[in-house]
């Protein structure tokens, strides 16, 4: 019965589907969108255009833009009754956890479009997420939540549910806008990923549009996955406060007993390097440049990045910065907290799963059940309990 099955675990070289998203080449580091470079995009582009780039298919026009920019905006309001369900969390509960939880129950408000069509669910989760997002910080500050503001730019109205409060108006700095802008942009999809791959297989069983992203962002939320952001600023932290001694933790890295990872290091598909790490990395001298701020973490990150890229060890096995390596500089020189990091990737990452959940929907993908090789006990009869 198993002849014909072969094990593939983690699908290292398993194609689960057919897409017209996103492409990679992880040997030449290519990464594109639709067909557009991430480059480019991520210079020339709002993160909105992009996720209408990937949703739709296109680049949109500016009455298009403009059509997809007002209903989510007519959407960015929480209904009230979710925020009850908030206040039971802890004040210090990883706001993943709340985020999961939030998009999920957004699953038993909004019951009622049996039309079939999921673009006001798109709309609402495209409007509705950032909110929810930061009431996790608000309330670790032990400050009130901010409504979001509709004369606001997606990025800068993000930034001022953030970090506004009753006392003082927040003034958004437009380098800090475009900072964020850019790193959403360069988060926004990134073919069959973990997490991609857990939204699209939970959308197979024709669960709904929040049940898949709320099984996306628990996916994302692991340390070898999207949580890799937060644990690099910790790791970086812990070398600095162990007097930056790069050479040691390369050393552990490399020693598989230790148990020590060179996090946000290594990629399953790029083995040369990750083009969006080296936006980033050039964006986070930029952007702590630009805001006078001068972090020692930036400096022990290069210096162990230079230390792995002439290590055997790393080369050999190709493992470079990937796209978590960088980011929480910039999202720390930003003022966001180490523990809103993988927020910030599942709030970049969410068109890119609307996208791929669509498309899976389109294309009318069977639901996902792949077989096993069994390896377990042969058959045996059934002993009663007094004589085991
Ligand atoms: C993301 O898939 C995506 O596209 C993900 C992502 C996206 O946009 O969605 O790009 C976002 O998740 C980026 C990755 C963030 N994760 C981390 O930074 C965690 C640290 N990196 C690793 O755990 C690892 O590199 C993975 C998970 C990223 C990739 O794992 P693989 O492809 O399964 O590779 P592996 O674990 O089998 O490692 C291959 C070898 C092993 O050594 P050997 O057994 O061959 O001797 O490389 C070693 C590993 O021990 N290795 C590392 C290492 N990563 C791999 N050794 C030290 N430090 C590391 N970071």
């Amino acid at each position: 019965e198993t002849g014909y099955i072969t094990i593939d675990s983690g699908y290292k070289n398993t194609g689960a589907t057919k897409s017209a998203i996103t492409f990679l080449d992880g040997e030449l580091g290519i990464l594109r969108y639709r067909g557009y470079s991430i480059e480019e995009l991520a210079e020339k582009a709002s993160f909105l255009e992009v996720a209408y780039l990937l949703i739709y298919g296109e680049l949109p026009t500016a009455e298009q833009y403009a059509t997809f920019e007002n209903s989510i905006k007519m959407h960015t309001i929480v209904n009230e009754d979710m925020r009850k369900i908030f206040e039971g969390f802890p004040v210090n509960a990883h706001p993943m956890g709340v985020l999961s939880a939030m998009v999920c129950a957004m699953s038993a408000f909004y019951t009622g479009d049996k039309s079939g069509s999921d673009e006001l669910n798109i709309i609402r989760l495209m409007a509705k997420m950032p909110s929810m997002a930061t009431w996790s910080y608000k309330k670790s500050q032990g400050h009130p939540v901010n409504y979001p503001n509709n004369s606001l730019d997606y990025c800068s109205n993000f930034l001022n549910m953030m970090f506004a409060l009753p006392v003082a108006p927040y003034q958004v700095d437009p380098v800090v806008s475009a900072a964020l802008n850019k790193l959403l942009i360069l988060h926004a999809d990134h073919e069959q990923n973990c997490s991609t791959s857990t939204v699209r297989l939970v959308g197979s069983s024709h669960a709904s549009l929040y049940a898949s992203i709320s099984a996306g962002i628990n996916a994302l939320s692991g340390p070898l996955h999207g949580g890799a952001n937060q644990e690099v600023i910790e790791m970086l932290e812990a070398i600095k406060a162990d007097g930056g001694d790069t050479a040691k933790y390369i050393a552990m890295a490399k020693d598989k007993n230790s148990g020590f990872r060179l996090m946000g290091f290594g990629h399953r598909v790029y083995k040369n390097f990750d083009p969006r790490a080296r936006i980033i990395k050039k964006a986070a001298d930029d952007v702590l440049a630009a805001l006078g701020i001068n972090d020692p973490v930036l400096k022990i990150a290069s210096e162990l990045e230079a230390a792995a890229l002439s290590d055997e060890y790393f080369v050999a096995r190709k493992l470079y910065p990937n796209v978590d390596f960088y980011s929480g500089i910039i999202y720390r020189a930003l003022g966001i907290p180490t523990d809103m990091f993988t927020v910030m990737f599942a709030i970049g990452r969410l068109p890119g799963w609307i996208a791929q959940w669509k498309e899976m929907k389109a294309n009318k993908e069977p639901i996902g059940r792949p077989r096993q090789v069994y390896v377990g006990a042969t058959p045996r009869e059934y002993v009663s309990m007094d004589q085991r």
